[in-house]
């Protein structure tokens, strides 16, 4: 049996302190953001979730990062039970979260996502909307109470585009508002942001379509809109992927390139830090035996990066610390089976295998998860 101490040895980095903007980390590992679909039907945090989110607190991880939570009473939201940080009500709720994980050890931080074209529940809208009238992809998640195709979004107008940007913005000062340490953006995974970054989803003719220039464009505003409703000491990051919840093997057309074009955008858009993830995050993005998309993150943006996607070991985390393009790991599925992953890491015990159907309720209409 490994001793307290002599596992930490083992992994020096990933139990090393770390730093992103002016937040202090006690370690590198970080809770992934995860849905949950537990909250109040009209979006409000709940003692669940407070349970829920302390635990992990307890557990040791260093940095909280919420499920995807909506920005708006509009458009934004993605699932029935998801958080929303709209309201009052809300931004109380969720006072109640982050005060009993600042009280258990960790920071937190609210990650904002705004469905867009993937809503597939909204007690606000019965539409949905996105850069251009295209169709998404694949089937609405079963798991999370949909079924069926996705709705074709209605196109976004120019005074719809600046409307998100306000409305983000808004949501980071609701975050504060609330406790949080800082805010995650989601730029990723399918959800709106990632709808203009994508080519096939974005088939605008204005400045926010066509080249990757043009469609990186909405996250670096949105970014800097954030910015400065917060002033410079609150943590913003955004949060970047190739594939997308209905299109699991997508890649971006240019590779590098895009890469390129991208990261170097998201430079200068006031951000604290970039959260990478793909499949296999210690893997090539593009071909065989190139970078990591961390890697290219990190070169490109000069920001520090939070890596994720199947990391599910420290010895995975700890090398990817090593390669020094990195600078906080976070943990999804495997965080899931061990909630106090950290702990057992440092206690030398064993992991747990995450078991799918003991997060998946099969025939759950909304609440899909057991917390
Ligand atoms: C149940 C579940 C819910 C998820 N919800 C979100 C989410 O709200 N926002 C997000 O950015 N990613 C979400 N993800 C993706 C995870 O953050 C993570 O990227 C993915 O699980 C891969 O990392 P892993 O291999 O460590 O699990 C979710 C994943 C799972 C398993």
């Amino acid at each position: 049996m490994i001793k307290q101490g002599e596992a930490q040895g083992k992994y020096p980095l990933l139990f090393s302190e770390g730093r992103l903007g002016n937040l202090q980390l006690k370690n590198r590992i970080g809770l992934a953001p995860m849905t949950r679909t537990s909250a109040e039907s009209n979006g409000v945090p709940n003692e669940t979730m407070t349970k829920y989110y302390t635990r992990y607190a307890e557990g040791g991880f260093a940095l909280l990062i919420t499920e995807g939570t909506y920005p708006d009473e509009k458009y934004s939201q993605g699932y029935l039970n998801q958080p929303g940080i709209a309201n009052e009500a809300q931004i109380k709720g969720w006072k109640g979260v982050v005060e009993r994980v600042h009280e258990a050890g960790a920071k937190i931080i609210c990650q904002l996502m705004h469905a867009g074209a993937l809503s597939q529940g909204n007690i606000y809208a019965d539409e949905t909307i996105g850069p251009s009238a295209v169709q998404p992809k694949g089937e609405q998640m079963a798991f999370y109470g949909g079924n069926g195709a996705f709705a074709v979004p209605k196109e976004m107008s120019q005074e719809d585009i600046k409307d998100i940007v306000r409305r983000f913005a808004q949501a980071t000062r609701n975050a504060k508002e609330a406790g949080f340490d800082g805010v995650e953006i989601h730029g990723a995974n399918g959800y709106i942001l990632d709808q203009f970054l994508t080519d096939y989803t974005n088939q605008r003719r204005d400045e926010y379509g066509g080249r990757t220039e043009n469609r990186v464009r909405l996250l670096v505003e949105t970014a800097q809109a954030c910015r400065e409703a917060v002033g410079s000491d609150f943590l913003i990051g955004i949060r970047i992927s190739q594939s997308k919840v209905n299109d699991y093997t997508h890649k971006w057309a240019g590779g590098e390139k895009d890469a390129e074009v991208i990261f170097t955008a998201l430079r200068n858009a006031g951000l604290n830090f970039i959260h990478v993830t793909e499949h296999h995050a210690d893997q090539p993005a593009f071909t065989e035996g190139g970078p990591t998309l961390a890697s290219l993150a990190k070169k490109l943006s000069g920001l520090p990066v939070v890596v994720n996607g199947n990391l599910n070991t420290p010895e995975q985390g700890e090398a990817m610390l090593e390669s020094g393009e990195v600078d906080v790991v976070t943990l999804g599925k495997s965080a899931l089976a061990n909630q106090d992953w950290v702990k057992r890491v440092a206690e030398g015990k064993p992991l747990e295998e995450f078991a799918p159907q003991r997060f998946f309720v099969p025939d759950a209409k909304v609440k899909a998860f057991e917390l």
